[in-house]
């Protein structure tokens, strides 16, 4: 079976080609668009802007992935696009073009959902065994839940207030790094971190709820107490403060992935979605986890937004709907089947 996936939830406008056989995703074709250079001018994302974004790149990136032979298309058996959470102007730009060429090709949609896919990313190159635990860290989210089976899905705890992804991006800007502030604060982190011995202490910021005998997590206190550190002093490094805000991230991400692997005993762990891009998360995760439970990373290029995962999710937990049962949910959860 094969599927064409399109994500266009946020600022990443992508499709992607992608054949199950047997039990493995083969890819072949995927392209990523992004708006991330424009974000950057004005620190954030402007929802209106990302939506006009994703409208100039959606035709050549599905283009890029498909090209114009008629054979190709033939082949295509289903579209999967993602319908939430998200942006609604974005969402729209991919979930309208989705049914534009289900009309125009007669081939059910199977609606997705992101948060769901980036897990999905765990299953393109390998198979994680049932049960299993997984996190979702991205920019809006910050999510774990457990899976029995691709059908059965429950949220077992989460942010209270801000994502992980959010802090990176916001007390970037308070050290007027640039947007998105995951891979700068990451960039000048692993430079100060370079320079340093191996046990130096990070441990300027709180780690709140780190060690509520829970699944919640609170990442708003973080930015107060960045803010707070850079009025009160008249100089400070820079890198220094990236190390330490990296560090309070990853360590509450780290310990309550500890935590759900010893109350639940997951066969497999997932760590996934934009901020599991993150050196310092992978690498002290896996050390952590790797000898309780079998832990799943995807590949960089599928932990950031992409349509692989997209198509990915299609393929083990899809329901195909005709173009008129389809429509954008921007508030969708993660349990939430679309
Ligand atoms: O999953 P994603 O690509 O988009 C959403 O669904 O939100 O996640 C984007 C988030 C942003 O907050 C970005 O700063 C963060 O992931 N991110 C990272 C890294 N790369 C992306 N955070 C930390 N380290 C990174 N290397
Ligand atoms: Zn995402």
């Amino acid at each position: 079976m094969v599927i064409l996936g399109i994500e266009t939830s946020c600022d990443e406008t992508a499709a992607a080609l992608v054949e199950k056989t047997d039990n493995t995703i083969n890819v072949i074709s995927s392209s990523v668009a992004t708006s991330v250079d424009m974000h950057a001018k004005t620190g954030g994302i402007i929802p209106e802007n990302a939506a006009r974004e994703q409208i100039k790149a959606i035709v050549p990136v599905i283009d890029q992935v498909i090209g114009k032979e008629k054979a190709v298309i033939e082949n295509i058996d289903a579209i999967a696009v993602t319908t939430g959470p998200g942006l609604i102007g974005p969402l729209l730009v991919g979930v309208e073009v989705a049914k534009t060429l289900s009309f125009v090709w007669d081939k059910s949609i199977i609606p997705v959902n992101h948060l769901m896919a980036h897990v999905y990313a765990a299953w393109i190159n390998d198979t994680p065994a049932f049960p299993a635990v997984a996190v979702v860290v991205s920019g809006g989210h910050t999510d774990f839940v457990s899976m029995t089976s691709h059908a059965d899905v429950a949220w077992l705890g989460g942010t209270r207030d801000d994502a992980a992804g959010e802090a990176f991006d916001k007390t970037a800007r308070l050290l007027d790094l640039p947007y998105p502030g995951g891979p700068s604060i990451s960039a000048s982190a692993e430079q100060f971190l370079s320079s340093k011995p191996k046990d130096v202490k990070l441990d300027i910021f709180p780690r709140p709820m780190i060690d509520s005998e829970d699944l919640d997590m609170s990442f708003s206190g973080l930015k107060t107490a960045v803010l707070n550190f850079t009025k009160s002093k008249a100089n400070f490094d820079t890198n220094e403060i990236s190390a330490n805000i990296q560090e309070a991230i990853v360590d509450t991400i780290v310990a309550k992935s500890k935590f759900a692997i010893e109350k639940y005993k997951p066969k497999s762990f997932i760590l996934a979605g934009g901020v599991s891009a993150n050196k310092r998360l992978r690498e002290k995760l896996l050390a952590a986890l790797q000898d309780e439970t079998h832990v799943f990373i995807p590949e960089i290029k599928h932990s950031t937004d992409n349509a692989v995962m997209i198509a990915a999710a299609a393929h083990f937990v899809g329901k195909p709907l005709p173009w008129a049962e389809v429509s954008a949910n921007p508030n969708l959860s993660i349990e939430e089947r679309p």
